[in-house]
């Protein structure tokens, strides 16, 4: 084929997409252009589609379903579900049933709250963590050190904040203070865990390192919340040994639903610290003694949520039909039109109007997260409290905060360990004792995240409301509410 032809294949190509996003947005998100709202905020949450909810609401109408741990019709009915629907997350993942589980959670976090609470982190063993991480992740940290494991962050390269991989290397590398663990041992060496992408900055971390940890002794822990809504997560080309989603992420509807796709092998580590309802295979009140269920039912506990977990088996052949793939090029486009967008603002006297945090173009390893900040017209950063009063009159959703990921803010403030650890050590009354002590001039970024449902004119409402309410101007931050938290 010739060039000429190549181009125009992709031009068609491109036309056509954008063409069914478009009437996407018209027949499953019209409640957007009808209620005027512009939604930037696709990492918080994905949008439910009209026929989802409607195709949810006619099924659990339409049948009889009851609690699943019995063996009623009823129970039947709702068992088979749950079932057909960890088969659908399996084949939407490309993961051998023989070598992955599917346990429904009530979010992300349940999920990995499962691995922290059950993993056998102690005395000798590591957790390494990369600086870029969602609190839910950070959290393990708690674990970890009470019971007495090495925790160590790995930090990020700047300007684009991607891991550092000579250091990630040498946290990979660095001795287990024991010896009994490390290469070849049977006891893990630890954990690694890190994201798949950033919901701070959408940078997209190698997921080559999920073998690199492996071979090293670890087990690897991936936090695919903010990845997969917009790339394809093949579990047979990497291999992590926990993955944790979300599913609202993906699309939108059901809320509450989660899931731990576990490796059996890494699962059969995991020690559960009590039992519960719908866990156990036998038990004695008497005697003091159970035996949990020998596969997934021993990690869910109490009666799962069996009118919505069937919504993801809907949800993913929804996301099939439309093709993640393309997606993915909608949101890349999009994105690159928003960035491309920010770099053209500015001020009267030719000086940016925002800036951006992690790679400001399209190309480099990311996802359609942008974290940025506005500048006024002195090139102050704008007060983010500003910034979510302001796009909140406009009809803008959008986030401002740290977005629960302290390590990617302190890294894109560039704030050094030695300046925060002794912020730590005093005695602080609020948050902002705290921005004073490191001389900050916000407590946080803007995230404008864009998704399946974003159009154009979303990226455009956008930029036309940072231009006409901010150029050249020193916005007015009398009566700001008090900052709750990060
Ligand atoms: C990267 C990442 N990990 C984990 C989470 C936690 O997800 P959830 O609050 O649904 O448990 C989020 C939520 O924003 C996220 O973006």
């Amino acid at each position: 084929m010739g060039r000429a032809d190549t181009t125009g294949h992709v031009r068609e190509r491109a036309a056509e997409a954008s063409g069914l996003f478009a009437e996407l947005r018209e027949r499953e998100f019209g409640y957007l252009d009808e209620g005027g709202h512009t939604y930037l905020d696709h990492t918080g949450a994905g949008l439910p589609p009209r026929s989802l909810v409607a195709g949810s609401a006619r099924r659990i109408t339409g049948g009889l379903f009851g609690n699943p741990h019995s063996e009623s019709p009823a129970s039947r009915a709702s068992g088979d579900r749950l079932a057909e629907a960890r088969e659908a997350v399996l084949r939407y993942f490309n993961a051998d049933p023989a070598e992955y589980a599917v346990i429904f959670t009530p979010n992300a976090t349940g999920a990995l709250r499962l691995v922290g609470e059950a993993y056998p982190l102690g005395r000798g063993s590591r957790l390494v963590l990369s600086l870029d991480n969602h609190n839910s992740v950070n959290g393990l940290r708690e674990y970890a050190r009470a019971r007495g494991a090495a925790v160590e962050y790995v930090p990020l390269r700047t300007p684009d904040l991607g891991i550092d991989e000579d250091r990630m290397h040498a946290a990979l590398s660095a001795r287990a203070r024991r010896p009994g663990f490390g290469y070849g041992q049977r006891r893990p060496r630890g954990l690694l865990a890190y994201p798949a992408q950033s919901n701070f900055t959408g940078v997209q971390h190698s997921l080559e390192w999920i073998a690199a940890a492996q071979a090293r002794g670890y087990d690897v822990v991936l936090d695919a919340a903010a990845y997969i809504p917009t790339n394809a997560l093949d579990l047979g080309r990497h291999h992590p040994d926990f993955t944790v989603v979300s599913w609202y992420k993906l699309f939108g509807h059901p809320t509450g639903v989660g899931a731990l796709v576990a490796r059996r092998a890494a699962l059969a580590k995991l020690r559960r610290p009590w039992f519960a309802g719908g866990t156990i295979y036998a038990v004695s009140a008497q005697a003091q003694w159970h035996v949990l269920a020998d596969d997934e039912a021993a990690f869910e506990d109490g009666t799962v949520n069996f009118l919505a977990i069937p919504d993801v088996t809907a949800g993913l052949a929804w996301m099939e039909r439309i093709g993640i793939d393309r997606v993915h090029d909608h949101v890349e486009a999009l994105t690159g039109r928003l960035l491309a967008g920010l770099r053209t603002l500015r001020h009267g006297d030719g000086a940016p109007l925002v800036r951006v945090y992690g790679p400001d173009r399209t190309g480099a390893a990311r996802g359609g997260t942008v974290a940025l900040n506005v500048l006024d017209a002195g090139g102050r950063v704008v007060d983010e409290r500003v910034i979510i009063r302001d796009s909140a009159a406009y009809g803008i959703s959008l986030r401002t905060g740290c977005f629960c990921n302290p390590g990617a803010g302190e890294a894109a403030f560039d704030l050094s360990p030695r300046r925060l650890r002794r912020a730590a050590r005093r005695r602080l009354g609020s948050l902002e004792d705290y921005l004073k002590l490191l001389h900050l001039p916000s407590a946080g970024a803007v995230r404008v995240s864009l998704g399946a449902a974003s159009q154009p004119g979303d990226v455009e409402t956008f930029l036309s409301f940072v231009a006409q309410t901010y150029r050249d101007r020193v916005p007015d931050v009398a009566d700001l509410a008090p900052r709750l938290g990060c």
